[in-house]
């Protein structure tokens, strides 16, 4: 097995071991450092054998070259002994060239190669030695150095890595222990709060402490977790809407429903004058009129709601749209004797669906005119807003007005302010939801201010598209 796939085992064995990223870390962090260690260690130790002995070649070359020396030892030759002399001259010379007697010696050899004087205290040239030679004459100076000098500075070296290589291993395990802390610290905390979000519970975040990729990975959850929360309250509440609306149209059809039964009902099993059974028919039309309505309606808001209904957009001018409305309502007034002003400002033209705007002002027009007694007065007026580039009209009516606790929910589905005259004045409570869907569908605002017993002002806000 290679050490790489060794490596690898171990890892994987640790990873097994313990699953923390913590460890992971520091587990790496080992592994680097003993290989570094390792390494420098041994270049180390082979730089400075080498250095060693390329310093004791060096200092022998330079000593034997001086020529000092060089005389002194040849000088020697012409002596009764010269090996002698030669010892005396290289004992003089020993500082320079570093013999000590322990470590590093010299061997004087005749011409056969036998040692004739030596200042060592074996005769060993034979070892783990490095030796130096020189000849003078038929003599041979070997100067042999036993190597320990480089071992020992070898080995106080190594022992100066390990040690400053244990304690910096010790420092960076504890700084990478805290690192990893905080790299997965925020990674914890997620886990945390993904479980309780999963359980239902969205009422923790995630703490962003930093800028980094950490933090805009708990940016993002939060933001997730935000929008998932939204998504899941908007569904909640569709669906209790739905169950109110539900509600709401089963109570509606109910009264019409049960009239309606009940008349039949008396013409069916009992004697009934005829002017009577007459009576009864007109209000079982009128009913079922009533509940045609309704539905018609609900149709069309359900419609609104799955976003099926699409506008028959051009540039429209909204003066020619009220004008319509006001000659399409002129009978209705008439019933009731009640005057209407059209005030056109000059505006520019929309873009929108005239037909659906025109139901709008039809809408505004029709409860103007059902909330406002015999004779009343009715204005509706247009204007544009230059500041915000929006169209308005408004319908102004000085009628039996809405009162402050109802005036927030007009515009709410079946919301009728007076609840008793439900079924006289042909009211559904959905006109004015058909038609905020409407003006919403164009881009505008529809609001209404209102005092009891002052009349109304319902405002119109459509904005203006660019040509
Ligand atoms: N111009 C108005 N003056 C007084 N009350 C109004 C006016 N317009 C609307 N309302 C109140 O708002 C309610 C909701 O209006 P709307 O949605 O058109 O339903 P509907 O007219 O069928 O009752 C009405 O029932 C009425 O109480
Ligand atoms: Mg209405």
């Amino acid at each position: 097995m290679s050490f790489i796939s060794k490596i690898k085992e171990l890892a994987k064995k640790s990873a097994k071991l313990n699953s923390s990223l913590r460890t992971k870390y520091v587990i790496i962090l080992w592994i680097t450092a003993v290989a570094i260690l390792t390494a420098v260690t041994f270049a180390v130790t082979l730089n400075v054998r080498t250095y060693y002995r390329s310093y004791f070649a060096r200092i022998t070359a330079e000593v034997f070259t001086d020529t000092d020396i060089q005389a002194a030892l040849s000088a020697c030759l012409s002596a009764e002994n010269p090996p002698e002399l030669m010892y005396d001259v290289l004992i003089a010379y020993s500082g320079k060239l570093g013999v000590d007697g322990e470590r590093r010696t010299f061997f004087i050899l005749d011409e056969n190669g036998a040692i004739v004087l030596s200042n060592a205290k074996d005769g060993n040239l034979v070892g783990k030695y490095d030796f130096q030679r020189r000849v003078i004459g038929p003599y041979t100076i070997l100067l042999r150095d036993d190597r320990t000098l480089a071992g020992e500075m070898s080995e106080s070296i190594t022992s100066i890595t390990v040690k400053s290589g244990l304690v910096v291993i010790s420092v960076a395990s504890v700084l990478i222990f805290g690192i990893a802390h905080a790299v997965t610290a925020p990674i914890e905390e997620m886990t945390r709060t993904a479980i309780k979000i999963a359980k239902g519970d969205y009422s923790d975040k995630v703490k962003v402490r930093s800028r980094d990729e950490i933090g805009r990975l708990g940016r993002a959850f939060n933001y997730m977790a935000k929008q998932l929360r939204r998504t899941i309250e908007r569904l909640e509440r569709s669906e209790e809407a739905q169950r109110v609306l539900i509600a709401d149209v089963s109570h509606e059809l109910k009264t019409p429903l049960t009239s309606v039964t009940a008349y039949t009902e008396t013409m069916l099993t009992s004697e009934v004058p005829p002017e009577a059974q007459l009576e009864f028919l007109r209000i079982t039309l009128s009913e079922a009129r009533r509940m045609t309505r309704i539905i018609g309606r609900l149709l069309e808001l359900s419609r609104f709601d799955s976003g099926k209904v699409s506008l028959d957009v051009s540039y429209i001018d909204i003066n020619e749209v009220c004008e319509k409305a006001v000659s399409a309502i002129k009978i209705q007034l008439q019933k009731k004797e009640q005057r209407l002003t059209l005030s056109c400002g000059e505006i520019p033209k929309i873009k929108g669906d005239a037909e659906r705007i025109l139901q709008v002002v039809l809408n505004l027009l029709s409860n103007a005119s059902k909330y406002t007694p015999q004779g009343g007065k009715i204005l509706l007026t247009t204007n544009y807003r230059a500041d915000i580039k929006h169209v308005q009209l408004s319908v102004r009516d000085n009628g039996e007005g809405i009162s402050e606790v109802d005036l927030p929910h007009v515009f709410e589905r079946f919301y009728r302010a007076d609840k008793a005259r439900t079924s006289e004045n042909a009211s559904t409570g959905l006109g004015l939801s058909v038609t905020k869907e409407i003006v919403t569908l164009h881009g505008g605002d529809i609001s209404a201010v209102s005092k009891h017993g002052k009349g109304s002002l319902f405002t119109v806000s459509l904005p203006v598209g660019e040509k």
